[in-house]
């Protein structure tokens, strides 16, 4: 039996791309606190994120954000068990810092050291929410975000089968592309959730990419996004300028398209693995469309994290931290940073 009962107080630190991050976690399950500084306004003028630029912001701010997230959560070095950091995937850059600022406070305060895989993290801000007694095996996860569009059969405690993935971009990838070429302001998410409210999602189909097909044997549970991002841009090359564009109902369509893929492949893995719920996480998971007919779709219940655990932050990292440290995972200091790091 594992033992979940196992009190810890885990300082949890997430640099994996532009979000400067750290939370004390206690327990897995509670909040002491969670402070990210974020680097949108930085990168908008980039059109995405700029990968040295965010290395260095991370660096300017790191100090200043564990800071703030021991104050805010009253407590002492000598209080924690453990430093956690996401160790990938992600850039590179941006990664080494959030693991060299784990590494130093692991050595200087005489703390074991952690590393946590991102997505992983995207998984355990379910067990951030407030029903996450009720929580219970085999469950069926999404993880939607700007770089990972995958579906995961859960059946303990970190124990993924993974049954299917994008075969080319992301889903918040084509979110951001597809804002992009709309003229909407980065990142293109949060824009065409905002923009698809004043639209029709019925004035123009969009292709649903490896459904319209019928589930095949081959890619049941895979995802494929770049041919619809580029019906979308077909049709919006017929206006002259972005300001020409019928923009809330282009933004409407693609996101009922990405929506209706999303949920269908995983209302049938629900249904093949007998999940008695189902898990969306990711910043995309922020999208009001995605929860709308996820809960509308499914026949079991549908957890989504609070909008501010859906986007990249360190709480979900000291969540799962919490998980890996009672099975007794621990990582020593010659830990490398792992830009390509596989959950399984
Ligand atoms: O998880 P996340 O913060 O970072 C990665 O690990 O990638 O996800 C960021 C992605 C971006 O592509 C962003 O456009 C998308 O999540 N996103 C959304 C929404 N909010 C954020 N996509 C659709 N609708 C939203 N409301
Ligand atoms: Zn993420």
């Amino acid at each position: 039996m594992e033992t979940t009962q196992q009190s810890t107080r885990i300082l949890a630190i997430e640099t994996s791309c532009d979000e400067t991050a750290a939370a004390v976690i206690a327990d897995g399950t509670k909040i002491l606190s969670n402070v990210v500084a974020s680097q949108i306004d930085l990168h908008a003028r980039y059109g995405g994120v700029f990968p040295e630029v965010a290395s260095r912001r991370h660096v300017e701010v790191i100090h200043a954000v564990v800071e703030e997230a021991m104050r805010q959560a009253h407590l002492g070095f000598d209080d924690l068990d453990c430093v956690a950091v996401t160790r990938g995937p992600g850039l590179v850059g941006s990664l080494l810092v959030g693991v060299n600022m784990a590494k130093g406070l692991a050595v200087s305060r005489n703390l074991p050291l952690l590393g946590v895989n991102h997505i992983e993290g995207h998984i355990y801000s379910l067990w951030l929410a407030e029903d996450a007694a009720d929580i219970t095996f085999p469950l069926v996860t999404l993880v939607v975000s700007g770089g990972h569009t995958d579906l995961y059969l859960m059946t303990g405690h970190g124990r993924y089968q993974l049954l299917g993935a994008t075969l080319d971009d992301a889903a918040g990838e084509a979110f951001d592309k597809v804002g992009r070429l709309l003229g909407l302001p980065y990142p293109g998410g949060p824009s065409i959730d905002k923009a698809a409210e004043h639209g029709s999602p019925t004035t123009f189909r969009f292709p649903r990419p490896l459904l319209e097909k019928g589930l095949d044997a081959d890619h049941d549970y895979d995802f494929s996004f770049s041919g619809l991002k580029t019906a979308v841009m077909r049709q919006a090359g017929q206006y002259h300028s972005t300001s020409a564009m019928p923009v809330a109902d282009l933004a409407a369509g693609f996101q009922a398209a990405v929506v209706e893929t999303l949920v269908e492949k995983t209302a049938a893995a629900a249904e093949a693995f007998g999940a008695t719920a189902v898990h969306v996480a990711g910043g995309v998971s922020a999208n009001r469309a995605l929860r709308a007919a996820m809960a509308e779709r499914l026949s079991v219940p549908v957890r989504v994290p609070p909008p501010a655990l859906c986007t990249d932050n360190a709480a979900m990292i000291g969540a799962a931290a919490h998980f890996n440290f009672i099975r007794g995972r621990r990582d020593a200091l010659d830990m490398d940073v792992t830009p390509n790091l596989q959950l399984i």
